[in-house]
């Protein structure tokens, strides 16, 4: 089987196939180790303050010097509302109290980073390749970055949202179908969430929108990935597969839930984060979804959830913490992640 194509060749990798950014889980170990195999690891840090994610981009190049895409979060904040976010926390703790969770969460101040914090970081890095999620960054960062050489890979969950980032210039868009797991990257809000399957997504875009197309959603097998390509995608990106990897910092709770899951369990929720995105139903979704109360938006909801997901994470308990995970992630395995990806790699080659 041929690899080679435009963007194997702009990237300087092997492989079509890059391992999708997952903040919280993916590690500079596990960016390296598929980008060491030859594909494209990407490094989530979406959020993080400057210091973090200087810290893990100098990580990441200490252990591999094969490119390697840094992604971040390009959201804007919206004005907040006191009483919903005072009546969330009050719910939260009685919800915590209620469950043996030792957590009082308190009136707090917010502190959001803002992805433009990291935009002057990732040139001094001369970080080559960017991706992100949520939004478009502004025009100002868009010329930055272009003027720095650095490609961008937007990424898309309808064609509108294709053609707003084609008229951004983007160079590629990560068509991100509704079976993925993890946060929906949809930035078009004054409709329904879209929520358009990757074989139709990919298509589209192939189709209508002069922008080369990156997969994503629900592919973790050599059939899933020969597929994309013959619906005209340029690469194949994988989360789910790389979940259990022995380089995810998920718990072993999550990993185990992952492995038993079937097609119908990772559902979408905003209960976690305010943002839609897909994960395993758990005692917290649950909880949230009979209470009826109103959720705040990204990143509040974030925020607030945090002390609890930690907590819970602590304890390797997964009632209440977020499982993000496709709706093909039940195939994953506990491999270290340079096999998983030589796996994925062998699989597609042994394919007529
Ligand atoms: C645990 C987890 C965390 C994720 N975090 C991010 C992220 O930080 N940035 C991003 O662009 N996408 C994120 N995603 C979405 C993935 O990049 C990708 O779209 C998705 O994993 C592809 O579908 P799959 O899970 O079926 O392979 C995340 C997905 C998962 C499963």
């Amino acid at each position: 089987m041929n690899w080679s194509n435009e963007l194997t060749k702009r990237f300087k990798i092997d492989y079509p196939i890059i391992q999708a950014p997952m903040l919280g889980l993916t590690t500079p170990e596990m960016v390296a180790a598929v980008s060491n195999q030859g594909g494209l690891g990407s490094l989530p840090v979406g959020g993080l303050s400057p210091m973090d994610t200087l810290a893990l981009i100098q990580k990441t190049k200490s252990l591999t010097t094969r490119p390697f895409a840094v992604n971040l979060f390009v959201n804007d904040v919206p004005a907040q509302s006191g009483r919903e976010i005072a009546s969330m926390r009050r719910f939260l703790n009685e919800l915590a109290a209620a469950n043996g969770l030792a957590i009082e969460l308190q009136d707090q101040q917010f502190q959001f980073y803002s992805y433009k914090e990291q935009v002057p970081l990732l040139l001094q890095e001369d970080v080559g390749i960017i991706s992100f999620t949520f939004g478009m960054p502004d025009d100002a960062s868009i010329r930055t970055f272009k003027n720095n050489g650095s490609v961008l890979i937007g990424t898309a969950t309808c064609l509108r949202e294709a053609r707003l980032l084609q008229e951004q210039q983007v160079d590629y868009i990560v068509a991100q179908g509704i079976e993925a797991g993890g946060h929906r990257g949809t930035f078009v809000v004054d409709e329904p969430l879209p929520q358009i399957g990757m074989t139709s997504l990919v298509s589209q875009i192939a189709r209508y929108v002069p922008v080369p197309v990156i997969a994503a959603g629900g592919i973790h097998d050599g059939h899933t990935i020969k597929a994309v390509f013959s619906l005209g995608a340029a690469a194949a990106q994988i989360g789910s597969a790389f979940i259990a990897s022995n380089e995810s910092k998920a718990i072993d709770a999550y990993k185990d839930a992952v492995q038993k899951m079937t097609d119908t369990d990772a559902v979408l929720t905003r209960a976690f984060s305010g943002r839609w995105a897909r994960g395993i139903r758990n005692k917290f979704m649950n909880a949230v979804d009979q209470a009826n109360i109103s959720i705040p938006p990204y990143p509040y909801q974030n925020s607030l959830t945090t002390p609890v997901r930690a907590l819970a994470q602590k304890h390797n308990n997964k009632d209440f913490t977020n499982l993000w995970a496709g709706q093909s992630a039940g195939t994953c395995e506990r491999l270290p992640a340079g096999e998983i990806f030589m796996k994925l790699v062998r699989e597609a080659e042994g394919i007529g």
